[in-house]
């Protein structure tokens, strides 16, 4: 690759992180339960969360765009003080018109620990958070919304 087109890709990677996103996020769990499942013939704690989705993430869309990971994370620190980061929901975001989000979500991807229950766990915080994939240059990541930390509910039986 000669070195002049070496520089120019250089300066359009640098020059995406010019632009001033203002990812603005807004999310509200409805409900969050822990009952017992089964999980490979395996009797476990699984978490459930329920939530309402509203985000405005056009001012990611740039020419430099390729597309946007968008994900919701439930964070919290195990009964082993294991920080965890489980990803419940996901979406793969591909046009602008798309990055406006207003969805009421089931529950899509169970919460489950290594260590089969959450007592003794730390309060839980979810968190809307995206990775943009652009055509040149590094992946950026960045945080649009954030729930105050709850504690896990007790259990409420069977699933
Ligand atoms: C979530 O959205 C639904 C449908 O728009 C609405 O009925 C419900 O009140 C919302 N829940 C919360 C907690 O905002
Ligand atoms: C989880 O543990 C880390 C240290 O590993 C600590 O910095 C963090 O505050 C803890 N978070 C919660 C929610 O307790």
């Amino acid at each position: 690759m000669s070195s002049c087109l070496m520089a120019m890709l250089a300066a359009i990677a640098l020059s995406s992180f010019l632009f001033t996103a203002d990812p603005k996020g807004q999310l509200v769990i409805s409900n969050f339960k822990v009952a017992d499942a089964k999980v490979n013939s395996r009797s476990q704690e699984v978490g459930l969360a329920r939530f309402n989705l509203t985000a405005d993430l056009t001012s990611l869309f740039h020419w430099n765009t390729k597309q946007l990971f968008i994900y919701v994370t439930a964070e919290y620190n195990n009964s082993d003080g294991t920080h965890n980061e489980v990803v419940i929901w996901d979406r793969i975001v591909l046009r602008k018109e798309d990055a406006l989000v207003d969805v009421v979500v089931p529950p899509k991807y169970p919460l489950r620990d290594m260590r089969y229950s959450f007592k003794k766990s730390s309060p839980v915080r979810f968190a809307l958070k995206y990775n943009l994939m652009p055509y040149v240059g590094a992946l950026t990541y960045g945080e649009a919304a954030r729930t105050e930390p709850e504690p896990f509910p007790p259990k409420v039986g069977k699933l």
